[in-house]
C-alpha cells in the first residue's frame, strides 16, 4: 500500500488515527505482557516512560537513553540494508521507523512499523546487558559483512534472541524478544504449553533455519540477559571453526533479520 514513511519524526504530523492505533496496540498488548513479559522489559518500559496515551517522541527517548546506556534512535523510513544496520548497532544507534500501521492493519503488517521497532525493541535498550549485546553483535557481524551466507547464519542468533527470545524467570518462561512483545498472536503462541521451547545453545541456533513470514515453530530460552554477551566468543569461535559446516548443513536463508 501507498504509505508515508518519513525520514524524520515530525510529531505534529501524527493524526488522530495514529494516536488511536498506538493506544489500541499498547493497551491490548499490555494485557498480555503484564503476565508474560520479562520483568526486565516491564521495568525498562517504565524507565523509558512509554504509555498508551502518547506516541513516543524520539527526542525525548534519546535524552532518556543517553543518560542510561548511551544508545540513540535514528529514524529510518523502512528496513535498512544489513551492512548499514550492523554499522549502526556497532555505534549504539538503533534504526527505527516513526510511522504507524493503519487501523485496518492492526493485527497484521508486512513490514515493521513504529509499534514493533519502538515498543518492541527500544525499552530494553535502557538495560545495560541488552544494550551491550546489541552493540557487540553489530561489531561481530561486521567481521563477516562480506560473506552473505555467514551473515545469514549469524542472523539466526539475532533472530532467536533479540526478535524471538524467551527468558527463564523462576519456573516460568517470559518474553524479551521484540517480535513477540509487539504481537499478541506471537505472545500467546510462545506461551502455549504445546509450543516447543529449547534451552539456549549457540551451536544449535547456528544450525536452525528460521522463517520470517510465519508464527515461530520454536523458541530458545536464556537464563539471564547477561548470557547474551557472554556467548559471543563462542559464536565467533564456532563460526571460524564450523562456518562451512553450517553453510552445508542448511542452506542459508535469504531473509532479512530484523523483520518479524
Ligand atoms: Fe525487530
Amino acid at each position: 500500500m501507498e504509505r508515508n514513511k518519513p525520514q524524520t519524526q515530525q510529531y505534529d504530523q501524527y493524526t488522530q488515527e495514529d494516536f488511536t492505533v498506538w493506544q489500541t496496540l499498547f493497551e491490548r498488548q499490555m494485557i498480555l505482557l503484564k503476565q508474560h513479559a520479562s520483568h526486565t522489559y516491564l521495568q525498562a518500559l517504565e524507565t523509558i516512560g512509554f504509555h498508551a496515551g502518547e506516541i513516543p517522541d524520539f527526542n525525548k527517548v534519546n535524552e532518556t537513553l543517553s543518560g542510561l546506556t548511551g544508545w540513540q534512535l535514528t529514524v529510518v523510513p523502512e528496513l535498512v540494508p544489513q551492512q548499514h544496520f550492523f554499522e549502526l548497532l556497532s555505534q549504539k544507534i538503533f534504526p527505527a521507523t516513526c510511522w504507524l500501521r493503519t487501523f485496518e492493519e492492526l493485527d497484521y503488517i508486512e513490514e515493521p512499523d513504529m509499534f514493533h521497532d519502538v515498543f518492541g525493541h527500544v525499552p530494553l535498550l535502557a538495560n545495560p546487558a541488552y544494550a551491550s549485546f546489541m552493540q557487540s553483535f553489530g561489531q561481530l557481524a561486521l567481521e563477516w559483512i562480506d560473506d552473505e551466507e555467514m551473515i545469514a547464519i549469524l542472523s539466526r542468533i539475532y533472530w532467536f534472541t533479540i526478535e524471538f527470545g524467551l527468558i527463564k524467570e523462576g519456573s516460568e518462561h517470559k518474553v524479551y524478544g521484540a517480535g513477540i512483545l509487539s504481537s499478541p498472536g506471537e505472545t500467546r503462541h510462545s506461551m502455549d504449553t504445546d509450543t516447543t521451547t529449547i534451552t539456549f545453545d549457540v551451536d544449535t541456533i547456528l544450525q536452525t533455519a528460521y522463517r520470517t513470514d510465519v508464527i515461530q515453530e520454536q523458541y530458545f530460552v536464556i537464563d539471564k540477559l547477561e548470557q547474551l554477551d557472554q556467548m559471543l566468543p563462542e559464536v565467533r569461535s564456532l563460526l571460524h571453526k564450523k562456518g562451512d559446516h553450517f553453510k552445508l548443513s542448511a542452506p542459508a536463508e535469504k531473509t532479512i533479520i530484523y523483520e518479524p
